[in-house]
């Protein structure tokens, strides 16, 4: 795996006007059964034209706010750990340490590419095997990534928490994107890249049929992973992850605690104090800065019962739950 991908982003921040673009955030116009901003569409449309994946590139997938920064600070350790050791004399030079985790795995569609600073041909630079994020539906995933059968990880997690979550991000640059206004459009699956139960179920449906294709677990090509499952139960995630990813832990690693050493660096707690995660403000959705700490908020299992009533709850899940009927598919 290629050693550091991805922007270069300061965290010594952008200037007095701190974040700047309230009239982007909310604006968002369906495309192919996707809400998107507009900048989001031509930026997606571009990389439908002219992304070429590569057989060995992996795509780390998911709606925002279920987890992104966490599984790629996980995957990139996992991946790059003969490189850049966990533990150790060498661990102080870990990358996680300089780079936030949102900077060690470029997006597809991030920042738009519509943007002449960042044309798509930016990731043709990387040296294989890439490891990419995005978070695109599987409608509108670049036609070689499907074609190619690139492996894929995707994270969801309970919408509950998706909302909150998405709500305080955007609430950040927004004001009158107030709970009501988040959970109106939420329910109605009118959120960015939403509704988030076709994203979940196109990647819930791609992976049942990869693995009733495969004859063994090493030939499936998506993983699906559940936010809350992980954080239950870190260390047998992990030694999945690295599996999937074709780095297996060997039984030495295990038994001296090296995914115990990764699920430590990687873990909220951790992230959230290094000083590259905790101060500055960057760029990474285009024209849209944000503080490198959003990232970092909670970082909880059921925080939605802070932010919405038992009202709000029962009919969000009992949307999702009619949305999801018959899927095997559960929150
Ligand atoms: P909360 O807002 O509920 O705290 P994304 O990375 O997709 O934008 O998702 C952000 C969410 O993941 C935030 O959730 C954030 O706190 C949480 N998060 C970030 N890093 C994490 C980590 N290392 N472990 C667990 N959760 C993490």
């Amino acid at each position: 795996m290629a050693e550091v991908q991805g922007g270069n982003c300061s965290h010594n921040g952008v200037g007095d006007e701190g974040l700047v673009p309230k009239k982007r955030a909310g604006l968002w116009i369906p495309y192919r059964g996707c809400w998107l901003t507009p900048e989001a569409v031509k930026s997606v449309k571009l990389v439908e034209e002219q992304f070429q994946a590569r057989s060995d590139d992996v795509l780390l997938v998911t709606y925002p706010k279920c987890g992104t920064t966490w599984l790629k600070a996980l995957a990139f350790t996992v991946t790059n750990r003969r490189l850049h050791t966990v533990a150790g004399d060498d661990a102080h030079r870990h990358p996680l340490l300089a780079r936030h985790p949102q900077d060690l795995v470029p997006y597809l569609e991030m920042p738009y590419r519509q943007l002449q600073q960042h044309p798509v041909a930016e990731l043709e630079e990387l040296a294989s095997p890439r490891l990419l994020s995005t978070h695109l539906p599987v409608t509108l995933l670049p036609p070689s990534v499907l074609h190619l059968g690139c492996r894929v990880v995707y994270l969801c997690r309970n919408p509950k928490d998706v909302l909150v979550s998405l709500w305080h991000f955007i609430n950040k640059v927004n004001q009158k994107y107030t709970i009501d206004k988040a959970f109106e459009l939420f329910c109605k699956g009118e959120t960015v890249y939403g509704p988030i139960w076709e994203h979940c179920l196109g990647f819930w449906n791609k992976a049942a049929v990869s693995s009733s294709e495969s004859e063994s677990d090493s030939r499936r090509t998506v993983l699906f992973l559940k936010y809350d499952e992980m954080m239950a139960q870190p260390v047998e995630h992990v030694k999945m992850l690295a599996e999937f990813l074709r780095v297996p832990f060997t039984d030495e690693e295990v038994s001296s605690g090296v995914v115990e050493d990764v699920v430590r660096l990687c873990s909220f707690d951790k992230l959230k104090s290094v000083p590259v995660n905790s101060s500055g403000v960057c760029d990474r959705i285009g024209g849209l800065p944000m503080e490198n700490s959003s990232y970092f908020r909670a970082g909880k299992v059921g925080d939605w019962a802070n932010h919405l009533t038992q009202e709000m709850a029962n009919k969000l899940d009992a949307i999702v739950e009619e949305k999801l009927t018959g899927s095997g598919l559960t929150f």
